[in-house]
């Protein structure tokens, strides 16, 4: 069964005081997310992951199409004892201390006192708070916060969790954590949708991604297999190459770009239609040595500007409306 389904999910907003006009926040977006999947949403700013996350959690209303959480439409109260969800910006009551307020949700949830206290402890830790547990809100970081917010997505051992950009506002140590967290929930089999307009955050985590752009699905599936993120060829840092082989392998189509690093290094591109073993046969064999090699591969930046470009502010419903 598939634990997220979204079905022509659509949003339009009006906007402009005296004419107002439809402005397409999200439209005709169909999904499906497997049990246990981690799946990542992306897009640029804009782009509507999080007018997506609060159709799912009913926060707004669909202007058309539908979904479902675990086979459940969304309004489903008993389904909703069964998920949890990170907003974008958390905003928690401030005078609270970290443990109060996780105890006062796991007293939502219906759990006992001893209860509630072994939960609030225990996610503090997971998210790698809990030595700030008896202070109050009002003194903690953005980062500090965002993870109260994950702590607060947890506490009632959801199935399906909905994280809204659960890295922002992370130092680099702090998006380690978070992401060791996300893999927990996945080898416990719970499904884990999320925003990111990172793509390392997803390729470290995700099964698959969609990508938003403008409001539109621009593509769905495994990273690897998007066509945009194909690779294009090869980069190869090589030692003691010689002006002799580098022109050599110029001329004959091996190397189509080379960027010295100074030292007689070089960073060189090979092109797909050459095997990155026969260039390092090549290269080593008129004494190179290799440094690394890396596939070259368009960035989700270098993606989400194309896409930009290609659709500028494409966010009527056509003209006339
Ligand atoms: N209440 C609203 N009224 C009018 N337009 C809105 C409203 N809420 C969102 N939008 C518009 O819908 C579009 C999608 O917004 P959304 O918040 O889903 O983007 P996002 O992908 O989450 O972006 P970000 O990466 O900045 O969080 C934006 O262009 C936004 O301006
Ligand atoms: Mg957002």
């Amino acid at each position: 069964m598939a634990a997220i389904r979204t079905e022509a999910l659509t949003k339009h907003y009006r906007v402009g005081f005296w004419r107002p006009r439809p402005y397409v926040a999200l439209e005709g977006l169909t999904l499906s997310v497997s049990e246990g999947e981690v799946f990542g949403c992306l897009g640029p700013n804009g782009a509507g992951k999080t007018t997506t996350l609060k159709l799912l959690m009913q926060l707004i209303y669909p202007t058309s199409g539908s979904a479902e959480i675990l086979g459940q439409p969304v309004g489903d109260v008993r389904m909703k004892r069964r998920i949890g969800y990170l907003p974008e910006n958390p905003y928690f009551y401030d005078y609270l201390t970290a443990e109060e307020l996780l105890q006062y949700f796991a007293g939502l949830f219906g759990y006992a006192p001893a209860e509630r206290r072994r939960r609030a402890a225990a996610l503090l830790d997971q998210v790698g708070i809990g030595a700030e547990r008896r202070m109050q809100l009002r003194t903690f970081s953005k980062g500090m916060l965002q993870r109260v917010g994950i702590a607060q997505a947890l506490i009632n051992d959801p199935e399906v969790v909905f994280f809204d950009e659960p890295m922002s506002g992370l130092d680099p140590l702090g998006r380690r954590e978070i992401r060791q967290v996300i893999l927990q929930l996945r080898e416990r089999g719970c499904t884990v949708f999320f925003s990111s307009h990172v793509l390392s955050d997803a390729e470290a985590l995700c099964s698959r991604v969609a990508i938003l752009a403008s409001g539109r699905l621009a593509g769905v599936g495994r990273l690897t297999d998007l066509v945009a993120f194909q690779a294009r060829g090869w980069e190869l840092v090589v030692g003691g190459l010689d002006d002799a082989a580098l022109a050599h392998a110029k001329m004959t189509q091996l190397v189509v770009r080379d960027t010295p690093l100074g030292d007689r290094r070089y960073a060189l591109e090979v092109p797909l239609s050459v095997s990155p073993e026969r260039a390092i046969a090549e290269l080593t064999g008129r004494g190179a040595s290799l440094v690394s090699i890396n596939p070259l591969r368009e960035t989700l930046e270098d993606y989400f500007v194309r896409q930009v470009a290609a659709a500028p502010h494409e966010r009527g419903l056509g003209t006339g409306t």
